[in-house]
């Protein structure tokens, strides 16, 4: 945090009574920031740059939680050439967002290793903890982060937080296990779908919160002496509820048991990285998970699984443009519902130790059908990337979305670039046409932006990708990776 611009903003303002009047804080607040090692919470760095008009900025105040703002929000990409190269693939963000939850569980320091610092999600959710007393220390040249939640000081997080992202609901099973209070904006809407949180709140009124929905919040409370274990059954497979419920049940009182749960990679490590807290899980990675609470969790050091999801964007890329990439720090092992079609489509893909090398070299990649489905089938996260790769297929392929009603959004997008798509209801038929051409193209959400990138690689000319914000939140250095695989892609303003 920068003092510096800290004692600007209370010059500006006349003291730092009339700042703290500004912001609606006391002054004992403003001294404790200049000087002691409290940092300005996310929130109040946002109200401070309003009450000074501008003259001092939220990147000057914490540039560790707001990066530089980059005028820079769109993307040119030149199709034309295969990729050749190595590229290192992340830490999963889907892992790393539900880590930085269950720091909340424990107050000692929790350090994640293989961290995806530079995410735009991380850095909400660094907001979003930061909210609730968690000091957070960042080394993003070693890919590190360390989460020490000594005391929760705070159990609310506003809308102006949680509408940036939906992850962050994810922080009421961990609060309501060691806090016993939270107060939480319900998450936005979300562009693919309406993604209600009511299975979250079931399990957790099932081990005995009281749960009040006003004015948009999420007010939940905990019985007398805590969470207590439940039998939760869900009715289908939600990632997000079995990862709160997971959370929620390690510091309950007796044992949860969690049907019907989802098997993703993301969930089972996270379950690892409870375990080496002290927790007491059994049946990671199948459908049953039993936990046994225990009274206090203790600190522990994780690294986080790799993205696979990353890991089979690239895959696609190389499936539409041809050549031969070596993936870097990743796995085949949780991506076979991937691996198969795009094998079946006549791509060659192999694990050579912690690399996978993944080939498509002279002919065309033939049109193959797919579904998207809970873990162990293929996840909707890739669904866009496989379509776009189909675009260019022999013959046709057909690709069904069982998992939000609302992902076909690139669709129309990537039929501006020449493609052949018709949707019905929940499936899409993707006729293979010879050529995409460049285009102008809006990115709708994170994996759809990610799709219009892979088109603009293989179309002819060049192809401009609005609202790139969206890839910033999942992708990391999406821009320098490519461009080290031999594609011509930049961020333009
Ligand atoms: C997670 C992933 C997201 C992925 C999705 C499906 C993270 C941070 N996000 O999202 O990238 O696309 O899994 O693999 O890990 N549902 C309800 N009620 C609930 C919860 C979910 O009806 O209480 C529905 C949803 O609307 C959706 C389906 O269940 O149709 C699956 O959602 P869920 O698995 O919960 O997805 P997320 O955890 O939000």
């Amino acid at each position: 945090m920068s003092i510096q611009a800290l004692e600007k903003a209370i010059e500006i303002a006349g003291g730092q009574s009339a700042l703290g009047r500004l912001i609606d804080r006391d002054q004992k607040a403003i001294w404790a920031w200049i000087n002691t090692t409290q940092k300005v919470p996310a929130e109040d760095v946002i109200k401070i740059e309003e009450a000074v008009d501008g003259k001092v900025t939220r990147h000057e105040l914490r540039p560790d939680v707001y990066p530089k703002v980059k005028p820079m929000d769109k993307m040119r990409v030149t199709g034309g050439g295969k990729l050749n190269g190595s590229i290192k693939i992340s830490g999963a963000k889907n892992a790393a967002l539900k880590h930085m939850c269950a720091s909340l569980l424990t107050d000692e320091p929790f350090i994640l290793q293989n961290m995806p610092t530079t995410l735009r999600d991380v850095n909400f959710l660094t907001q979003v903890l930061e909210q609730f007393g968690v000091d957070i220390k960042k080394d993003a040249d070693k890919n590190e982060m360390t989460f020490h939640a000594k005391e929760i000081t705070s159990d609310f997080a506003s809308y102006e937080l949680v509408r940036k992202m939906r992850a962050s609901i994810l922080v009421l099973g961990p609060l309501l296990a060691r806090h016993h209070t939270a107060e939480i904006s319900l998450p936005g809407g979300c562009a693919i779908g309406g993604r209600p949180i009511d299975l979250h709140l079931k399990g957790l009124e099932a081990m005995g919160a009281k749960i009040k929905l006003e004015e948009g919040y999420v007010k939940a409370t905990a019985p007398k002496g805590g969470l207590k274990g439940a039998d939760i059954t869900f009715p289908f497979v939600s990632v997000g509820a079995t990862d709160n419920l997971l959370m929620a049940a390690t510091l309950a009182d007796g044992v949860t048991i969690l049907r019907n749960a989802a098997r993703e990679p993301e969930i089972v490590d996270q379950g690892e990285a409870l375990i080496k807290m002290g927790a007491k899980i059994e049946g990671l990675g199948t459908s049953e998970i039993r936990i046994t609470g225990v009274k206090k969790l203790n600190g522990a050091t994780h690294s986080v699984v790799p993205d696979r999801i990353e890991t089979g964007t690239y895959m696609c890329a190389v499936g539409l443009c041809g050549g031969e990439l070596r993936l870097q720090n990743t796995r085949t092992n949780f991506l076979s519902a991937l691996i198969s079609p795009l094998r079946e489509a006549g791509m060659s893909i192999e694990q050579e130790g912690d690399d996978i090398v993944v080939r498509r070299n002279g002919a065309k990649i033939k049109g193959v059908d797919i579904m998207t489905e809970a873990y162990p089938g293929l996840a909707t996260d890739l669904q866009a990337q496989f379509m776009t790769m189909l675009t260019l297929c022999d013959g046709a392929g057909m690709i069904s979305e069982t998992i939000f009603e609302n992902r076909f959004m690139h669709v129309p997008e990537l039929c501006r670039m020449g493609a052949n798509i018709t949707v019905k209801g929940n499936s899409a038929i993707i006729r293979g046409v010879d050529k995409l051409k460049g285009a102008e193209v809006m990115a709708t959400d994170l994996r759809a932006s990610v799709a219009m990138v892979l088109a603009g690689l293989v179309a002819e000319g060049e192809t401009i990708i609005n609202r790139i914000y969206h890839l910033d939140r999942g992708y990391e250095n999406i821009v320098e990776k490519l461009t080290n695989a031999g594609a011509k892609i930049e961020r333009i303003s």
